[in-house]
């Protein structure tokens, strides 16, 4: 297991510690460790200034967080620090460096700024520093393992340092677990780095470090974690990787490596977790299943890998994850799919996959398969319609944007546990069955950019976890992205399965009827959108009990009357669009709606921002045109958009608006044809 050797090694780490360590009253602290300690908190600043108190308690020892160990020939000395999550903020102060017996030093997850004092490293005990999660800056190339040569822990992580991987590395032969991931180094790696034999975790993502991934990488066989993802390394990928025998986690995904995996690489017998979507690897998939059999996450995402889809992957009968999308594959699904049994989350989206029929009857044998994405594939297929299909733990299905054709199919009511149908931008007509109000989990459907006529199923008024908000689909273990397509040159992406807000998109089809009052309930929804159909009708005050509702979108409908005043209340409202449809009357009078567009409202017979009415005959009473003629003395009839822009300047500058309280309140403007 990756962590579990890790974690041993910390727990020997302590347990090695507890004879000696103690952290009791009855030991006496040391003056030159207690002069260090002072000068410590006197440059950061938090509670635990208060509760390290020499007048109350004269002995360091009995201080929180400060641990000492009374076996050393000089007396009981201060041997660590363990002040992560203190709210420490300031500085760290060279005057550390004074404590010379100093071993562990945790100030993970404070708020310390400034740069870390290179005379920290004249400390030739030191063997843990955890200063992740804080706000330091500058260099870290400072000297560190010139004295400290017995450092085993340096976790720098999430930090604002910069500058290069420190070069001096060379002398911490001892080094085991090494994290200077999300921070801003750069440049390349050191020749140093390689020279940690007893590395065992390497974590260096998310920085802007580049170059070739050297040859030296071979060298350290103690490997158990390496994670390079999110830098700019090029190149070729050295073939050196059979030397790392105990390699379990490579993370490189999203840099810029090049060619084919190299051979020592795709036959590891000890890889469990291998991460290189978002490169530019190319070739046919050469990974040989037979050598690795503990591969349970594979990510070739986001290459150009082509060829058929590899059937020997099959043989990786652990892997849970697999993301070969955003490839050149082509042809059919291999039917040897069927033995993937752990598959639990499968993405083969934005390939050139072709016969949908075969590839569901093949992949309904990976019974725990939880997502599968298989959006733009298959074009100008027909939508399976086989009522033996049977995806019994699916949570997530995205069949978006494959041109399908044909309708929703029964056999998706038997994926009861169904979370997120995206069956968006395809060709599918008929109507949208009642079932689909049925699943209890259902918090995320798109049936957008469809054909789909009649009305809108009732039944959506009932999905539980969008009345209720209970959601648990889990996140993938790496990314796992959602590809919809491309919109104006915009990739249309999902990174997250957590970034998902609760949505119903029907937009883009020809639903007609009216909207029900029964949406009301759903409190849980953030996205509705109902955009470009044929509804009709008025808007049900009663939609204003969405309470979670962010975006709504109504536009380009035939809706009929008033905006409901109640939406006043949808406080979370961001984006609102009600455009080209035949609404009257005012405008709600709240905050929110001050800031939607003018062309939210544009397009309809007559909206106003306030002080009108629509009466029976929907017309607009209260001509705003004349008065507008009257007052402005402005020709009408430039364009709505424009003429609302003009006439909300002229109010300015008449004054006439100034007058009032509220300026934008009172604008009166009519908004419409
Ligand atoms: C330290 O303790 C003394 C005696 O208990 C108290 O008078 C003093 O205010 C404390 N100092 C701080 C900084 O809390
Ligand atoms: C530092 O302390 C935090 C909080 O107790 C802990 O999670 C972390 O593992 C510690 N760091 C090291 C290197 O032991
Ligand atoms: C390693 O330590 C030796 C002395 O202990 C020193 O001479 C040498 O410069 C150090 N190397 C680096 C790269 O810091
Ligand atoms: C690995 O660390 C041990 C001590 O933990 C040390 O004795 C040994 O020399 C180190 N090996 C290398 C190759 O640096
Ligand atoms: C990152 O480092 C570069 C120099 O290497 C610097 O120009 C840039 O401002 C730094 N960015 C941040 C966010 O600190
Ligand atoms: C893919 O990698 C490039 C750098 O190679 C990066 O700029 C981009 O953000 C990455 N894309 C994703 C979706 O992570
Ligand atoms: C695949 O791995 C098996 C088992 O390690 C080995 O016998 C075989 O030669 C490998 N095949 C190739 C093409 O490397
Ligand atoms: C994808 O593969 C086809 C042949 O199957 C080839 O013609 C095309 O150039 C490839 N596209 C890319 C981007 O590699
Ligand atoms: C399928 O999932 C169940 C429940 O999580 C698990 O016990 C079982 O081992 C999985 N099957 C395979 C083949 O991994
Ligand atoms: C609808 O889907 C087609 C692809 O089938 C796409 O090109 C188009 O941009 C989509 N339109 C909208 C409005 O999303
Ligand atoms: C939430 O759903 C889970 C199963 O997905 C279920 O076990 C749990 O009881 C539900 N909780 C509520 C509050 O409905
Ligand atoms: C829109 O709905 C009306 C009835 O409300 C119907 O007469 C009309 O044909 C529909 N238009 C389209 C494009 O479906």
């Amino acid at each position: 297991m990756g962590f579990r050797g890790f974690c041993l090694f910390f727990v020997v780490l302590a347990l090695s510690f507890e004879p000696w360590l103690l952290k009791s009253g009855s030991l006496t602290c040391n003056s030159n460790d207690l002069r260090a300690l002072t000068g410590f908190y006197n440059c950061v600043d938090s509670e635990i200034a208060g509760k390290w108190n020499k007048t109350a308690s004269p002995d360091c020892c009995s201080w929180s967080g400060v641990i000492c160990d009374s076996s050393d020939v000089s007396g009981t000395r201060v041997v660590g620090l363990e002040l992560a999550n203190q709210r420490l903020t300031g500085k760290i102060c060279e005057s550390l460096a004074e404590l010379h017996h100093l071993r562990v030093l945790n100030l993970s997850s404070n708020y310390l700024s400034g740069a870390l004092p290179a005379e920290l490293f004249q400390l030739q005990k030191l063997e843990v520093i955890d200063i992740s999660n804080n706000h330091l800056i500058g260099s870290i190339n400072i000297g560190m393992c010139r004295t400290s040569k017995g450092i085993r822990v340096l976790k720098f992580s999430n930090n604002h340092f910069s500058g290069e991987v420190p070069k001096d590395l060379a002398n911490c032969t001892s080094l085991h677990h090494l994290s200077f991931d999300k921070n801003n180094l750069s440049g390349s790696l050191p020749e140093s780095l390689f020279q940690q034999q007893n590395l065992s975790e390497l974590n260096l993502q998310d920085n802007s470090l580049s170059g070739l991934l050297n040859n030296g990488i071979g060298n350290l066989f103690n490997l158990v974690k390496l994670d390079i993802s999110y830098n700019m390394f090029y190149g070729d990928l050295p073939d050196v990787f059979g030397s790392l025998t105990r390699l379990e986690h490579f993370s490189a995904n999203s840099n810029l490596f090049t060619g084919r995996l190299p051979t020592s690489l795709v036959n590891s017998p000890s890889l469990q977790m291998l991460n290189f979507n978002n490169n530019s690897l190319r070739g046919p998939m050469n990974l040989n299943c037979s050598a690795m059999k503990n591969l349970v996450s594979l990510g070739l995402g986001s290459n150009l890998f082509h060829g058929p889809i590899p059937g020997s992957l099959s043989l990786c009968q652990r892997l849970n994850h697999l993301n070969l999308a955003r490839n050149n594959l082509s042809g059919e699904l291999p039917n040897s799919y069927k033995n993937l049994k752990a598959l639990t989350h499968f993405s083969l989206s934005n390939n050139k996959l072709s016969n949908i029929f075969s590839a569901l009857c093949i992949l309904q044998h990976c019974r725990n398969l939880s997502m599968l994405v298989l959006s733009m594939n298959f074009l100008d297929e027909e939508m399976p319609a086989d009522v033996n299909l049977q995806f019994k733990n699916l949570k997530g299905l995205s069949l978006a944007n494959c041109k399908l054709r044909g309708s929703i199919p029964r056999w998706l009511s038997g994926c009861s546990m169904l979370e997120l149908l995206d069956l968006s931008w395809n060709h599918l007509g008929g109507t949208i069955p009642s079932w689909i109000g049925e699943f209890d989990s259902l918090f995320y459907l798109d049936l957008s950019n469809n054909s789909f006529k009649g009305e809108i199923p009732k039944s959506l008024t009932l999905l539980q976890s969008l009345i209720s908000g209970n959601i648990s689909l889990e996140e993938p273990v790496s990314s796992f992205p959602l590809y919809k397509g491309r919109q104006g040159g915009r990739r249309l992406m999902y990174k997250q399965i957590s970034a998902l807000q609760p949505t119903l998109d029907l937009s883009y089809n020809m639903l007609q009827g009216s909207i029900w009052p029964g949406f009301g309930n759903l409190r849980r929804l953030h996205v509705f959108t109902l955009k470009d159909n044929n509804l009709s009708g008025p808007i049900p005050d009663n939609l204003s009990r969405m309470s979670s509702l962010e975006v709504l979108d109504l536009s380009h409908n035939k809706l009929s009357g008033e905006i409901p005043h109640s939406f006043a209340n949808l406080s979370f409202l961001s984006a609102f669009n009600i455009s080209y449809n035949q609404m009257c009357g005012e405008i709600p009078q709240a905050v929110q709606f001050d800031t939607f567009p003018d062309t939210s409202f544009v397009g309809n017979i007559g909206l106003c921002r306030a002080e009108c009415t629509c009466d029976s005959e929907q017309t607009l009473t209260h001509s705003f045109r004349e008065k507008n003629m009257k007052i402005f003395g402005l020709p009408f009839g430039i364009g709505a958009a424009a003429s609302f822009v003009l006439t909300v300047t002229c109010c300015f500058m008449s004054g006439w608006v100034l007058s009032k309280p509220n300026k934008r309140k009172n604008a009166v403007t009519r908004i419409g044809h």
